[in-house]
């Protein structure tokens, strides 16, 4: 099972970009861990992030090709606006969950809008960097239900 983790814009600055709210890990950290818990849980993990729209469409539009069974997005600040990556999700049939690090409901009006949570399987938000651990755990789950468990599933 290959699961692609994708971060979005601002993302590359974990650990130096206001820590008190995304904590002091850096993303090449985060990276090195989800590697580590995506092989104990026997899943190929393979990460990717850009300060582009354009970039990440098209990682989310080549992933099935690529061979990837999910994907793992924290779409940054796009996750409030970007009809585009919410119609490529869309586009794919590859389930998607969607992560934050800090808490989006608990911050400013327009960080709890997300365009792109409807088209995913689920969210997982405020629980730091362990989110993605938990997305790792929750996109193999759900796929071992899709693989014939009786689980209902989206796609
Ligand atoms: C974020 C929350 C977004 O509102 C923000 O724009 C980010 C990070 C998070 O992980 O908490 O860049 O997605």
């Amino acid at each position: 099972m290959k699961v692609l983790v994708l971060n979005g814009p601002n993302l590359n600055r974990l650990g130096i970009r206001e820590p008190d709210i995304y904590g002091s890990e850096t993303l090449e950290q985060l990276e090195k861990k989800l590697l580590i818990v995506g092989k104990s849980l026997e899943m190929e993990v393979v990460c990717y992030q850009s300060n582009h729209e354009g970039a990440l469409l098209d990682q989310i539009h080549d992933a099935e090709f690529n061979g990837f069974s999910g994907i793992i997005m924290n779409p940054g600040a796009f996750t409030h606006y970007s009809i585009a990556l919410r119609d490529g999700i869309s586009s794919i049939n590859l389930p998607v969950i969607e992560v934050h690090i800090s808490n989006v409901h608990s911050r400013e009006e327009f960080r709890k809008i997300s365009v792109t949570a409807p088209v995913s399987i689920g969210q997982i938000t405020g629980f730091g960097m362990y989110g993605y651990e938990m997305a790792l755990n929750a996109m193999k789950k759900y796929i071992e239900g899709r693989e014939g468990n009786g689980q209902v599933t989206k796609n």
